[in-house]
């Protein structure tokens, strides 16, 4: 039985009086709940804040990016041990953003996806299409490629501790969610395409969705059999929110 993960991330958000208010309301009703596992993801500055208002609670946290360098001269990026370090126990990777905005490429993040797994930080690969992509039919081959690329690289056996989610481009920060059915589809290709290299893992994996997850469209999501939980952008910021996302799950 694989187990419910909902992943607040909180890309460029927040301040540390946001951040202690909307953890403090998530924390105090969340902790008691043993069934879904729920992480936060927020900016890396705000790591240390994070690690310590999380100390005693059950919620985990992940970084938004890690580089896949171990150290030295890199102005500006974060290690996997910095990250370890601080308790830090996920990182999203290739997250649409990422791949658009900074131009990280398959390679780049099959690397940050191989230094994560030794580092025994989970990996969250992110994948999915552009809408063209989707209206060419292309949904399944995007990524079947994006995933491949990672077991060419790292092995399957780097995906026995990752989450894959599922984020279609054209459905992220924009209030267009896919529908359950297009979700499922997708997931299950996922899981077909982990098999055919080990059967165990491709059980196992949890595989979220994402892509204007909220309250209204989270538990239709929720139901299909292989969207094990949700990636959160936009209404992970609102803990009123972000707990009814939560609560759909049960
Ligand atoms: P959204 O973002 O929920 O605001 O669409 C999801 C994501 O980018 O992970």
């Amino acid at each position: 039985m694989r187990q419910a993960l909902i992943i607040g991330n909180w890309k460029m958000n927040g301040n540390l009086a946001e951040n202690d208010e909307l953890l403090n309301t998530i924390s105090k009703s969340y902790d008691s709940n043993d069934e879904i596992e729920v992480v936060v993801c927020p900016p890396s500055i705000y790591m240390a804040q994070i690690s310590q208002q999380l100390l005693n609670s059950k919620i985990k946290y992940g970084a938004q990016n890690v580089s896949a360098n171990r150290n030295g001269a890199f102005t500006g990026e974060v290690s996997t041990a910095m990250l370890h370090d601080l308790g830090c126990s996920y990182v999203l990777l290739g997250h649409s953003e990422r791949r658009c905005l900074n131009h990280e490429s398959d390679e780049q993040i099959a690397d940050k996806f191989s230094a994560a797994v030794q580092a025994e930080i989970t990996p969250v690969l992110c994948v999915g299409e552009t809408l063209t992509q989707r209206q060419s039919k292309e949904t399944f081959l995007v990524i079947a490629e994006q995933i491949s690329i990672i077991i060419e690289e790292v092995g399957i056996k780097g995906f026995e501790h990752a989450v894959i989610a599922y984020e279609p481009i054209w459905a992220i920060g924009t209030g267009e969610t896919a529908s359950p059915e297009q979700a499922q589809a997708v997931h299950a290709q996922i899981r077909r395409q982990l098999a055919e290299h080990d059967l165990n893992i491709s059980k196992n994996i949890q595989v979220i969705y994402g892509g204007s997850v909220n309250a209204d469209n989270a538990k239709a999501l929720f139901a299909q059999q292989d969207v094990d939980g949700a990636l959160v952008g936009g209404s992970s910021l609102n803990a009123d929110d972000f707990l009814n996302i939560c609560k759909a799950y049960n």
